[in-house]
Order: C-alpha cells, then structure tokens, then sequence
C-alpha cells in the first residue's frame, strides 16, 4: 500500500505512516520549524517569507512536496521549472529520521512531476561546504559538474 502510494525505489527502512504529498499554505510554520531544525540555509525575509511561499506554491511551475508523519512536517523538497530545466531546492529532513531514504522519495516524487511534464534535465545548487548534500545528490544519481560556476545578479541582497 505505501509503495503505491509514495512510488518507485521504496526501502524497507522507510518509516511507516510516510505520506509525500503537496505542500499547504497552512504548513509554513511547521515547514521553518523544520528547516532551523534541519539547519538548512534559507532566506526568511526574502524568497522563503510567508507570502512569497504561499503565493508561489500556487504558480503552475512550482511543485512543493512534504513529507508527514503522524501530522508533523518531516521533510521538505520544493521544485520549479524554466520550461527547459528543473531546479530542486530546499530539500530537507528533520536529523531524526535522516537516513532513512525520506529526501530520495521527496526528490524522486519531485522528478516524476517534471517527467511528466516533459521536462528532462533536473539541477540542483549546492554551497560548497554542503559536503552531506553533495553525498546525497550524488547518492541518488545526480552528476557533479566540477566545471560550472554559478553566477548572479541581485536586486536586493536578500532576496
Ligand atoms: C541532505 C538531506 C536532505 C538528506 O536527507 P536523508 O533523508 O537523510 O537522505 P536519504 O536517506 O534519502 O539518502 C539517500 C542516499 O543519499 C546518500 N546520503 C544521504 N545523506 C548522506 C550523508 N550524510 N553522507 C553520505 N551519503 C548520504 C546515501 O547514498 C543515501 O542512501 P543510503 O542511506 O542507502 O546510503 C539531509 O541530510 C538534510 O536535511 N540536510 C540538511 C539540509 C540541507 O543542507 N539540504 C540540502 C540543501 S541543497
């Protein structure tokens, strides 16, 4: 059952009761809760206020997963797209179910989306001293380019 329910690739470790699903907007606390507690970098007056998030999540590019168990928030993987390429961002689980295959599932639940809607290359960008990111990356399949540098150009500095 939950194998129908989450998809492909399940492990036997996987917590009982784990539900992937969309994100609500009624979720934003629980999801900040989750990545302090996560300790992910994100911006909260900037790209990850509450109503950028909520008006976001309802744009037809934006695929914002969870993860719950028992009514708590224990993961997180949000999706957009540019119509060519995929990004993947703000993947997290809380420290006490990691290693348990949760951020695969969120992230896999996030591909076949795109899959679906034709888009075929997926990225993500991660700071270099996210040594455990990187490993979680390259342990789901994703390439590391070492020759791509990432620039940028703001309007604001938070944003
Ligand atoms: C990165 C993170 C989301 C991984 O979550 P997770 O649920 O523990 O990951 P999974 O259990 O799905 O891991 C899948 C595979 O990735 C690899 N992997 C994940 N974490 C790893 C680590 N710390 N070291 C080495 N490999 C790792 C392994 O190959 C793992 O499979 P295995 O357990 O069978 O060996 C989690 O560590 C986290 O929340 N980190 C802090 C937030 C953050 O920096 N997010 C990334 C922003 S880009």
């Amino acid at each position: 059952m939950l194998s129908l329910f989450l998809g492909v690739n399940l492990r036997a470790d996987l917590p009982p009761d784990l539900a992937i699903r969309e994100f609500r907007t009624s979720d934003y606390d629980a999801l900040i809760r989750l990545w302090d507690e996560a300790k992910l970098p994100y911006k909260p007056a900037g790209r990850d206020k509450r109503e950028n998030i909520c008006d976001e999540v309802k744009r037809s590019n934006a695929i914002f997963l969870v993860a719950e168990k028992n009514g708590g928030i224990i993961g997180s993987a949000f999706g957009t797209h540019d119509g060519r390429k995929g990004w993947i961002n703000r993947v997290a689980v809380t420290p006490k179910w990691r290693r348990r295959g949760i951020a695969a599932q969120l992230v896999y639940a996030v591909e076949r989306r795109f899959n679906a809607m034709g888009i075929g290359i997926i990225a993500c960008l991660i700071e270099d001293w996210n040594v455990e990111s990187m490993r979680f990356f390259e342990g789901i399949g994703y390439k590391r380019h070492r020759d791509i540098f990432y620039f940028t150009k703001r309007s604001k500095v938070d944003i």
